[in-house]
């Protein structure tokens, strides 16, 4: 979302807009209001679409198109008042939309960990806890009139080149890991009361979108050239688990164009695809003035009436903005567009506001409606804020090991760098205001005693002038702390990076301080996308790295856990971490995720890149060791095909059978897997099950089909069932974007140990190929 784009003007009176913080009147069906409360779609007891279609039946045009936008206007003849849509809670309530406020009695709430940080837990129960407690905050803030409904988040785009600014709000590079935490994300947030939601999610920004500003292209301009194959099996698979499996309410479409088209004004996106195939239940809404974005910028339509008519046709159903407002009635009259049209819009945004109880009278009658301040910034909340960025913390080295840090040894801690005292810049973008913080310093300051210094100014590290104070207190300590890496000013929206090195004199400084630190040196990172640390990875004098995204308002407490051994850490990375090397002559623009050798193309995320990396995606160290086995698991897979396909030879096509052609439904693989804790201390490890399909050349090399995290305590053993959805996992597309099973034998792999499973067509033997 763009705030920019929006007129300063304009943002005030939005702001305005917004309730001071007392509870709210009924925002329609007032039951004081003895003219519209017994108005049909009032009545709770009949079916929402009935209710729906009452209410459209009653507007007049002019009424209709003023609910097109994201600041809707109020229908007082109705006693329906004004909404603002754009709310955000990306990983807490956020402020960013005009439809959120702190203030008076909601002073702050809750703020989690970054996605990217998040992710790196590959807990989806915690993904789902996690928005549970934000919709509670939602929920009482919007009791008290200072937050809106309607959130547009999460953000699930694929985070495909380590340069982007945003790839900090992603769950990551992999599909499945990004489709999973949609899911779990989104039905924390929305809740599994049946219809009703607790608040509206939104899955963005559809569909390849993740260039945000880069050597003179910008979103607003780039029109990403993506094949058929690459949308299919890497940036709608979140989408569709996002819209499958989470049930989410609302799909944003995006700003960039895809081969050509405006996402929002893309029928076979829009129409097709997400609401055709793919069902969703709710409203499609576009990124802030992206229709204005197509016609003013991308001069996509030579009118302004043909791209709000295009828009509306395609199926987008709401206008972050003022366009559709603007525009759309003049369509209607121009015949470019009817009314109809417009309707079908409505149905699909009034149904969520219905379905979140806004025409149900009274809120504090509802469901939710007792959530109140004492549900916001609670202890327990705050508590799983901690809990989270403990989770998330990734161990990427430990020579010796040199971690945990003993009480009894390292007494005198320095603490060194940038992040050292961080607070804000924990929380990463899209954040609201914080209950409160636990910088690094504080964190390790329940621990030790700590000698702090800055070393650099900020995060750029422009000069080395307080190196000299780091290096002498690096002298003193039992151990050093260096709390490094990037922040806002760095990578953010509309600020992609330029490289992957640590900014500026960073690395020198962490280099100096190694050199002269008395005890072992800890190198901890803040940053969204990964960075180009093989000078560290290669120093023996940098004993450990610890990888902490940007780990939310307990962060500091958590760092410090880790480093104190209170927590054994878990996390691994969700993205691959690249040498600078591999960015230097790859264009951002260039969208094709798979390899081409012929045009020294290397090809992007672990699934098609195999070159050198720093760290590889899935890489996480533990204070102790796990060793799996493999205790069950098929060696054959017999894939039936549905029965109107046996005769006939349409199903196997280079030995691939077409998804469609299967049957699915429960078809899956099922692993039985011991994990043994040899070391002595207890531990979670988070299990990655990677497949490598028959050799061929749509085949990724590899692909992430399923993840557990399992608690094992020392020297005990635990088994853990594994489920692999053969059509979904196992099958991968074809240059058509047509999703096939190879059939052959799939490569299961979990580290080190390997499992071959022979997938098998049912009537092979029937079917010429
Ligand atoms: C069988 O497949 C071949 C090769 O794909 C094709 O040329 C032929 O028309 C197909 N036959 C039928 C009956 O569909
Ligand atoms: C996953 O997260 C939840 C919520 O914090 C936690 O209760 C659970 O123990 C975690 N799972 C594992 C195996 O650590």
């Amino acid at each position: 979302m763009a705030i920019a784009s929006l007129s300063p003007t304009v943002l005030f009176l939005l702001l305005l807009s917004v309730a001071s913080g007392d509870a709210i009147a009924p925002f329609a069906c007032d039951p004081k209001d003895s003219t519209t409360a017994t108005l049909p779609f009032c009545k709770v007891s009949r079916p929402i679409s009935d209710r729906v279609n009452d209410l459209i039946g009653r507007l007049t045009l002019q009424e209709k198109v003023k609910l097109l936008i994201s600041g809707a206007a109020a229908v007082p003849r109705l006693g329906i008042k004004g909404y603002e849509w754009w709310s955000e809670a990306l990983h807490g309530v956020s402020d960013v939309g005009p439809g959120t406020r702190f203030g008076g009695a909601f002073p702050g709430a809750t703020s989690f960990p970054q996605v990217i940080t998040t992710a790196a837990s590959f807990n989806a129960t915690l993904w789902e806890a996690i928005g549970r407690v934000v919709s509670d905050e939602a929920r009482a803030m919007y009791n008290g009139g200072t937050a809106g409904l309607t959130y547009w988040s999460p953000n699930v785009n694929i985070f495909r080149d380590p340069r982007w600014g945003r790839g900090q709000e992603t769950p990551g590079e992999d599909p499945v890991l990004a489709g999973t935490y949609a899911a779990f994300y989104v039905r924390g947030l929305q809740g599994s009361d049946g219809d009703r939601l607790k608040v509206a999610a939104s899955c963005k920004h559809f569909t390849a979108y993740d260039l945000d500003n880069w050597n003179g292209v910008d979103r607003f301009h780039f029109n990403a050239k993506v094949s058929k194959q690459d949308i299919e099996d890497t940036f709608d698979v979140p989408f569709k688990m996002c819209v499958q499996d989470g049930n989410v309410a609302s799909v944003m479409c995006s700003y960039n164009e895809v081969n050509g088209v405006p996402t929002c004004a893309d029928r076979n996106l829009l129409r097709n695809t997400v609401r055709g195939q793919w069902k969703l239940d709710g409203y499609i809404v576009s990124d802030c003035d992206s229709v204005g974005v197509f016609y003013n910028t991308q001069h996509y339509t030579a009118t302004p009436e043909q791209a709000a008519a295009d828009a509306i046709k395609a199926g987008l159903d709401l206008d972050c903005g003022f366009f559709l407002a603007q525009h759309s009635e003049d369509a209607v009259k121009k015949g470019l567009l009817k009314e109809i049209d417009i309707n079908n819009a409505l149905v699909n945004t009034l149904r969520v506001q219905m379905r979140l109880g806004m025409f149900d009278g009274e809120p504090s009658a509802q469901p939710y409606g007792k959530l109140g301040p004492k549900d916001v910034c609670s202890p327990s909340n705050q508590e799983l804020a901690l809990e989270a960025a403990r989770q998330g913390i990734v161990l990427l080295k430990n020579r010796g090991p040199s971690l945990p840090l003993s009480h009894l040894h390292h007494r005198t801690i320095a603490v060194i760098g940038p992040n050292s005292d961080a607070t804000v810049s924990m929380i990463g973008n899209y954040a609201g205001v914080a209950c409160g913080y636990t910088s690094p310093l504080k964190g390790i300051g329940n621990y030790a005693k700590t000698i702090h210094q800055i070393g650099c100014s900020d995060v750029a590290c422009r000069d080395d002038m307080l190196f000299g104070a780091a290096i002498d207190a690096a002298r003193r300590a039992d151990a050093t702390i260096l709390v490094m890496g990037l922040d806002q000013s760095i990578e953010a929206e509309f600020r992609d990076r330029k490289g992957l090195h640590l900014p500026g004199h960073q690395q020198e400084l962490v280099s100096k301080v190694a050199k002269a630190s008395r005890g072992p040196t800890i190198l901890v990172l803040m940053s969204g996308g990964p960075i180009d640390v093989s000078f560290a990875k290669n120093d023996p004098r940098i004993a450990a790295i610890l990888w902490a995204g940007y780990p939310g308002q307990a962060g500091g407490a958590a760092i410090a856990d880790v480093l104190y051994g209170t927590t054994n850490p878990g996390g691994k990375l969700p993205m691959t971490w690249y040498p600078q090397e591999y960015v230097s002559n790859l264009a951002m623009t260039n969208m094709a995720m798979r390899s081409s050798p012929r045009r020294n193309y290397p090809g992007r995320t672990y699934r098609f890149y195999k070159g050198p990396v720093v760290y590889p995606f899935g890489h996480g160290l533990s204070y102790t060791n796990f060793v799996h086995t493999i205790v069950g698991a098929p060696k054959v897979v017999v894939v039936p095909l549905d029965g109107h396909r046996h005769s006939r030879n349409v199903t196997v096509l280079g030995k691939a059978i077409k998804v469609n052609h299967a049957r699915c439904n429960k078809l899956s693989v099922g692993l039985q897997v011991n994990v043994k804790n040899t070391g002595s201390k207890d531990g979670t490890h988070t299990m990655l099950v990677f497949s490598t399909p028959p050799a061929g050349h749509w085949a990724p090399h590899k692909q992430l089909v399923a993840f557990a995290k399992v608690h094992v305590p020392a020297g005990s053993e635990q088994r853990v069932p594994i489920s692999i959805h053969v059509c979904k996992f196992l099958s991968v597309v074809d240059t058509l974007g047509v999703r096939r099973i190879p059939i052959g034998v799939h490569h299961l792999h979990i580290d080190n140990v390997k499992h071959p499973v022979s997938l098998q067509a049912e009537t092979l033997g029937v079917i010429k190929s």
